[in-house]
């Protein structure tokens, strides 16, 4: 039997998952350590990598979970991205605190957000593949007000120039690095008008290339809903053809597809004929032959591979919502695994 990382070489695509460092460490858990060595030529931090994890007390920086992930990565010959550099969630509490409470004023947070991509960009130089830089900061249609804006604490505070800004101080740290913008819900164009947030994406990075910005590429997270139905395969290849266009790579770097758990979908559920786990199964499929069929994809990335250790149920509660992975609690695979491997 093939891995993954076998079939995705045969198109220079790497597979990617992401890395939870607890089940990783976890000797009573080999087969999640066995399986990412196995079945990935990429690795990404699903949470050591951010803020809050890296710099939990001001100027104390606490590197050795990500470092750990590094060397898991050279001894198994993968390449790292990075997961993330500027984000409104998993701020250190230290940091939000300060501002809210005002001792913490919009000049020195600049220092603080330069210092920080500086730091983290030079500690990791030369181990990095692909660096998210700024990670969701474009607001949803179901968001208010509708009309895709900017969001988040970081345009609050600073204005929208912290974009641009943090592009340019992670270049200087790290010449070589790939430089993502990565958002969800960017699959594909839909009304291309004013609550379009895919259209909004790429009037951004569009812009960002005009203003030679250092920016190389769009990540599209691929988080996705099966309840929003089936997503349209040429609709999800324009969406990465359009980035491509304008000189950038493309990636998915975060997909999962996740069901809800009520109408008799149940946990074990994963092969049975069930229109929710069949659609999580055609979904990546979608992504996965987008992703093949452009060739500025670098790498497809699942948000974890087993259901064992999803962020969907604790994330997705109302309704319960899982069966978001390729492979079963029991790392048995599941539909959505012989598919993508079938795509291979
Ligand atoms: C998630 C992690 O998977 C969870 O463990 C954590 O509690 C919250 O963050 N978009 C991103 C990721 O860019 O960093 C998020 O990861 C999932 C959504």
């Amino acid at each position: 039997e093939q891995t993954l990382r076998a079939l995705g070489e045969r198109h220079r695509l790497y597979i990617g998952t992401a890395v939870d460092m607890a089940a990783l460490n976890d000797a009573n858990d080999p087969q999640y350590r066995a399986l990412v060595g196995s079945e990935f030529s990429t690795v990404t931090a699903e949470n050591v990598m951010k803020w809050e994890s890296l710099e939990p007390t001001r100027g104390t920086y606490n590197w050795g979970p990500a470092d750990q992930l590094i060397d898991f990565a050279r001894q198994n010959r993968q390449l790292v991205r990075g997961h993330v550099l500027v984000w409104q969630n998993q701020l250190p509490s230290w940091l939000t605190s300060g501002v809210a409470n005002g001792t913490i004023g919009t000049e020195e947070l600049r220092g603080l957000l330069r210092n920080h991509i500086t730091n983290v960009v030079t500690h990791f130089k030369g181990k990095i593949w692909q660096w998210d830089v700024v990670n969701e900061a474009v607001s949803d249609p179901w968001d208010s007000p509708p009309a895709i804006h900017l969001k988040g604490f970081w345009a609050q505070q600073l204005g929208a120039g912290y974009i641009a800004d943090a592009f340019r101080w992670a270049r200087a740290a790290d010449s070589k690095a790939l430089l993502f913008y990565n958002d969800y819900n960017i699959e594909a164009f839909g009304a291309r008008d004013s609550s379009d947030k895919t259209q909004f994406v790429y009037d951004m990075v569009k812009q960002l290339r005009d203003n030679r910005v250092p920016i190389d590429g769009v990540g599209s997270q691929g988080h996705l809903g099966t309840q929003y139905g089936n997503y349209d395969a040429f609709a999800v290849a324009d969406a990465l053809n359009q980035f491509s266009s304008l000189g950038l790579a493309t990636a998915f770097t975060e997909v999962d597809a996740r069901s809800q758990m009520t109408a008799g979908v149940q946990a074990g559920d994963s092969n049975e004929i069930n229109p929710r786990v069949q659609a999580s199964a055609f979904n990546y499929s979608v992504l996965l032959q987008a992703c093949l069929s452009n060739r500025h994809c670098l790498s497809f990335t699942v948000w974890g591979f087993t259901d064992k250790h999803s962020w969907v149920p604790t994330w997705f509660t109302n309704p319960p919502e899982g069966l978001a992975t390729l492979y079963d609690e029991n790392y048995q695979p599941k539909k959505a695994y012989q598919t993508v491997k079938a795509d291979l």
